[in-house]
């Protein structure tokens, strides 16, 4: 039988990982953030001095990434890196790393080695299309730019950070325009993914959504 797993793709700011991260609690299954690989290979490639354009050397740092994921926290090379990885410097060195395919291929087996009994639940850009194309459901989960906007900047607050809501909106922006023009793995809706819009839904809601659409594919799968 093979291991179940959810996918769940959509543009930044979305909340599909909040939401990945509850369904898989409530299923008893891993989660996998797949952001978070780039952003970690983002942010040791500038650690190490090495240019988010160059290819070639982003790759190798990619193919043999120490990253670790415990205590809902991400960790690089055994130090504890979850807000650096956050900051929006970062998000925007991901973007960048993530359209170079060598990046990609490295990543690639990586992030299937996170299939393991008795399922995975996984949120990212091409989870359903490239990384795991059997997957048992595909969610493409989005909401409306300024919706994202708010919820990212309200997140900034409440951490304490300083935000600004205009510049947040322009970063979504520019990195929804980045992430769906690459030419690998663009961000989009792929024909066999559901398509939730979480802009006039609670977490809850969107949660219960995604298990009743996972329930009704093991009874029809
Ligand atoms: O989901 P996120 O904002 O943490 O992702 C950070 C960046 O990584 C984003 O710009 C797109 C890229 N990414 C990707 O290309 N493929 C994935 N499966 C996950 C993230």
């Amino acid at each position: 039988m093979t291991i179940a797993v959810i996918t769940i793709d959509g543009p930044s700011a979305s909340g599909k990982g909040t939401v990945a991260a509850r369904v898989a609690r409530l299923l008893g299954f891993a989660y996998l953030d797949s952001g978070a690989l780039y952003r970690l290979t983002a942010l040791h490639a500038k650690r190490g001095g090495v240019g988010w354009d160059d290819e070639a050397s982003v790759a190798a740092l990619a193919r043999a990434l120490p990253a670790e994921f415990r205590d809902d926290a991400v960790f690089l090379a055994g130090e504890c890196v979850e807000a650096e990885i956050r900051s929006e410097e970062i998000g925007m060195g991901a973007s960048a790393i993530a359209a170079l395919p060598a990046v990609r291929a490295a990543l690639l087996e990586r992030q299937r080695a996170y299939r393991q009994a008795p399922g995975l639940v996984t949120d990212g850009r091409d989870m359903g299309s490239v990384v795991f194309p059997d997957a048992t459901l595909k969610v493409f989960l989005t909401a409306g730019a300024d919706v994202r906007a708010d919820r990212r900047y309200k997140q900034l607050i409440s951490k304490g950070d300083s935000a600004n809501l205009p510049r947040i909106l322009q970063d979504i922006h520019e990195r929804d325009a980045r992430d769906a023009a690459r030419t690998v793995a663009p961000l989009r809706q792929e024909p066999d993914a559901r398509l939730l819009d979480t802009s006039d839904m609670t977490v809850d809601a969107a949660v219960e959504s995604v298990l009743a659409w996972y329930r009704e594919a093991l009874a029809s799968g």
